[in-house]
């Protein structure tokens, strides 16, 4: 039992050291498609958007998205072996009241990576990146009904 326990934490760690986290870009736009297809194709009752809606999206159209968001609207992505395995979105709020607000929308980690920190690593970052000008009590986590995600 000992001998399982300590080769599941080695893969965990491995699986951490082996994987990059960074802001998707425009060239990332279709596996940054694909993947978001696949969540909310597998998982609809956590995400607003819809399979068909999101279908019309084409791949111009996801990269201009990547490319131009600048410090206000983000995607960070967990890449293993070239693939992106997770993601996780940004955007702040655009009124200039709203300003120090922001929120977090589309985090999904494909199946076989879930449980080994890759939502937790992306929400980490994505906290990094933009914690400069939106403390942690203004950021809001988009969710179409309850439930329960890493903090
Ligand atoms: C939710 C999701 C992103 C978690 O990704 P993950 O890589 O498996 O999460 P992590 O391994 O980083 O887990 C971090 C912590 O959150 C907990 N956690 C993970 N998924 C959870 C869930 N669905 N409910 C409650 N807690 C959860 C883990 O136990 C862990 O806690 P610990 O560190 O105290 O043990 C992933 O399960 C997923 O893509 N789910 C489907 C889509 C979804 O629900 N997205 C969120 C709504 S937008």
């Amino acid at each position: 039992m000992a001998i399982v326990q300590e080769l599941l934490r080695y893969s965990r760690q491995y699986h951490r050291e082996s994987m990059e986290i960074r802001r998707l870009t425009e060239s990332d736009a279709e596996s940054f498609r694909k993947l978001r297809l696949e969540a909310l194709d597998r998982e609809p009752t956590s995400f607003a958007e819809s399979v068909e809606e999101f279908q019309n999206t084409s791949v111009e159209a996801c990269a201009e998205r990547l490319r131009s968001g600048g410090m206000d609207r983000f995607v960070f992505g967990a890449i293993e072996k070239f693939a992106i395995v997770g993601m996780a979105g940004f955007y702040r709020e655009s009124h200039l009241k709203y300003r120090h607000k922001g929120r977090i929308w589309g985090v999904y980690v494909t199946e076989e990576y879930r449980g080994r920190g890759v939502g937790r690593a992306l929400l980490t970052q994505l906290l990094q990146m933009n914690g400069a000008y939106i403390d942690e009590e203004h950021m809001m986590l988009e969710l179409p009904l309850p439930c329960s995600i890493p903090a």
